[in-house]
């Protein structure tokens, strides 16, 4: 067990998968300056990690390594066509993969990167069909967390261009937002040299904002943290349009996503579940078990992932949620909880 841990933590020698449970201890490091050079160094040879971000951990590959992009792919069980993010270090990055950047992109990233926002541009020939799911447009985001950032800085400094990272979790599951929980999702399919980061609990706790800017104007693909109002207070010549049909391939298109097993009963059918999630003020339902009580809502965005995950590892079969109703962060909250409580079939 000794040596097999060694092996692991200098990330050297290919040895045969080995589960999770097994390397517990040594996958999830302690984030120095040295574990955050060994992860670079680590997706320089085409291995994977999972990182942190201020939404929720993603599960990092070099992305322009069309191998180490298959096996995101296989180690999530996701279709190939589903095109991933790019996670840069900074908007001087941006006109590397992306060309034809309106001048309102230019705006959204200046004030919003870092930051929970991905934009959606026209693709440079760097962004490969096989990130872009063969779309001409590519997905980019400058995360807003110490640790992602300082591993994308090192990997640029190793010559990396940019690391793509889907929420690292199955397909169609909760996106997680502890270190843990990325062991819980992917332990069983990671390699030995693959890496986990650990940041801690991540502080937005939901996916980033997607903003669409193919188009004139830009539009919200996937509410966020970042709301609609923050978009259009800040960036005055242009309107936010509202959600509409889109050929662009979507987030969360799919009937079901960010889904546990349990099935998640809403606002009047809340009450009578075997766990429930509200904000604090709301009483807890007799014979209900109480999976979280956040104060606000985005307390309730950081935690709702959490509560989902409790619920599973609980055995429980049914989750009342009661959604906050009103704009910004609660637009979000809705959508994760709606697109999680759509039935499997
Ligand atoms: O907060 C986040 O965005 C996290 C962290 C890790 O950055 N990432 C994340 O990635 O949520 P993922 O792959 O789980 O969800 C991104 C969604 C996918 O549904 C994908 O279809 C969509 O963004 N997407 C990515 N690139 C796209 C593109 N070029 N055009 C349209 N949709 C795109
Ligand atoms: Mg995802």
């Amino acid at each position: 067990m000794g040596t097999r841990r060694r092996r692991v933590s200098v990330i050297r020698s290919r040895s045969k998968p080995v589960k999770w449970d097994d390397l517990r201890m040594e996958f999830i490091s302690k984030c120095t300056a040295d574990t955050i050079s060994n992860a670079a160094q680590a997706l320089t040879e085409g291995h994977l990690v999972a990182f942190p971000t201020e939404t929720v951990y993603g599960l990092g590959a070099d992305a322009t390594n069309e191998k180490a992009i298959s096996r995101i792919y296989s180690v999530k069980g996701r279709p190939t066509h589903h095109p991933l993010i790019v996670h840069i270090s900074s908007i001087n990055k941006l006109d590397q993969w992306a060309t034809d950047i309106p001048e309102y992109a230019i705006n959204l990233a200046r004030e919003f990167w870092p930051g929970p926002m991905t934009l959606i541009l026209p693709r440079k020939d760097l962004a490969k069909d096989f990130i872009t799911g063969g779309q001409n447009n590519v997905g980019l985001r400058v995360p807003n967390q110490p640790i992602a950032l300082g591993l994308l800085r090192k990997f640029e400094e190793l010559g990396g261009q940019g690391i793509a990272a889907p929420s690292a979790n199955r397909f169609g599951a909760v996106s997680p937002t502890t270190a843990e929980a990325v062991g819980e999702e992917l332990g069983d399919y990671l390699d030995s040299d693959d890496l986990v980061l650990d940041g801690g609990q991540c502080s937005v706790g939901i996916e980033s904002t997607i903003i669409d800017c193919t188009s004139k104007l830009p539009r919200v693909l996937r509410p966020g943290f970042l709301t609609d109002n923050m978009i259009e207070e800040k960036i005055q010549e242009c309107l936010v349009i509202p959600r509409t049909q889109t050929s662009i391939r979507a987030p969360g298109m799919l009937a079901r996503h960010y889904a546990p097993k349990a099935v998640i009963m809403i606002n009047d059918n809340a009450s009578d579940c075997e766990g429930f999630i509200a904000l604090e003020h709301i009483q807890t339902p007799k014979n209900s078990i109480r999976l979280i009580s956040p104060r606000n809502s985005e307390q309730m965005a950081r935690e709702l992932y959490r509560g989902m995950r409790l619920a599973d590892s609980l055995g429980l079969k049914t989750i009342g949620i009661i959604t906050p109703q009103g704009e910004g962060i609660d637009t979000a909250i809705r959508d994760r909880v709606e697109k999680a409580s759509k039935s499997n079939t």
